[in-house]
């Protein structure tokens, strides 16, 4: 049932403020500024020990895990990154006890982070799922961890589930951050910040007709770029994958910082630029940034908090706390996607060749 919608895309992105509502539900704790994970099975001890994290994931899922990483960092100050699982479980990885590793996916049953999980433990490594389906092979595999409870998700392209995966390691990345050195007041802010993301959501959807008008302005594109920089990186990355999945235009996506080491060659009127611009401490690198691409005619949306003077269009989404940023910026390309791809009259809900689960390897 599309209660309305006519596709399980739309309805799965207009379902995103409920979906973000129950991830937080049941989880914040006021009195010490941080959050339970309830089978997260690592005690405060443990929690201290660990010296890295290690994200492992495929598709959006890894595009998830990139931007926990960063969140993880900043909030616990624990180095961590992510890869795609695939790559990890091929190279015959040095496996540290010290590293918390953590598989991250929709269905709990994609084979690549399977079979790297299973590795792990075979390697004596401490393993948690961030999962959305309850029960499923990957959550019973590892040695705890959090259900994002997104909700069901039936269209191919991932969306709401994405976002209720960002913020629960939003969530992991305060918990590990207030048993470490994350102040209360800081803890108290990023917790204030996570309430208000389920408003937020609403009103960057409430936004649709100004998006739709957008995505039927750049439809005509063979090719588009998409940039940002450090939180908005992995979010320009999550953008261009749903546009290529959807819409078929080819996408891709560079850091902002790395365009005069080759990208910017591309610039020309016919190849747009989608530029992530948080108000942030590296606003100004990314103004800079689309003066470059504006002197070479490129035509540049930008998705910011406030109207970039440099682009031809902004969509202005609220600001939050600037470590939660990237939550909150993709959602409006994920309406941008759709409607490039229903202008183009695309099997949104199953694009061609593409599998809700990749169970084989
Ligand atoms: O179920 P998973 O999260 O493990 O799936 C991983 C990828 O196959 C998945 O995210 C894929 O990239 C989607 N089509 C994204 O929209």
């Amino acid at each position: 049932d599309m209660g309305g919608h006519d596709t399980y895309m739309h309805k799965e992105i207009y379902e995103q403020a409920d979906a973000v509502d129950r991830a937080l539900r049941g989880r914040i704790d006021d009195r010490f500024s941080t959050v339970h994970l309830g089978g997260l099975n690592l005690d405060a001890r443990d929690a201290r020990a660990v010296r890295r994290v290690k994200i492992l994931g495929c598709g959006t899922s890894y595009h998830a895990g990139q931007i926990g990483a960063q969140m993880i960092e900043e909030l616990a100050r624990i180095p961590a990154d992510a890869e795609p699982a695939s790559e990890f479980r091929y190279r015959n990885p040095v496996v540290d006890p010290d590293t918390l590793y953590i598989a991250v996916s929709q269905s709990g049953e994609t084979y690549d982070v399977l079979a790297a999980v299973q590795e792990l433990k075979r390697k004596g490594a401490r393993v948690l799922g961030l999962v959305n389906v309850v029960g499923s092979a990957i959550a019973r595999e590892t040695d705890g961890g959090i259900y994002v409870h997104a909700g069901p998700e039936v269209c191919v392209v991932s969306t709401k589930c994405f976002t209720n995966m960002v913020v629960s390691f939003g969530l992991l990345a305060l918990h590990l951050g207030r048993t470490r050195d994350l102040s209360v007041a800081d803890g108290k802010r990023i917790i204030e910040g996570l309430r208000k993301l389920p408003a937020q959501i609403s009103e960057i959807l409430a936004n649709e007709g100004e998006i739709e008008k957008l995505a039927a302005e750049y439809a005509d594109a063979k090719s588009m770029l998409f940039i940002g920089r450090v939180r908005g990186y992995p979010v320009a990355r999550e953008a261009s994958l749903k546009l290529k999945e959807v819409s078929y235009i080819h996408a891709e996506a560079y850091p902002a910082s790395e365009l005069k080491h080759g990208p910017l060659a591309l610039i020309e009127p016919a190849m747009p630029t989608v530029a992530i611009v948080p108000d942030d401490e590296l606003l100004e690198k990314n103004r800079a940034a689309l003066e470059e691409i504006k002197a070479r005619s490129g035509r540049i949306l930008a998705v910011a908090h406030q109207v970039q003077e440099k682009a031809d269009h902004t969509i202005v989404v609220p600001k939050n706390e600037h470590e939660l940023d990237a939550i909150l910026m993709g959602i409006p390309l994920q309406l941008f996607a759709y409607h490039t791809a229903k202008a183009m009259g695309r099997d949104i809900d199953k694009p061609r060749n593409l599998a809700k689960s990749v169970t084989v390897e």
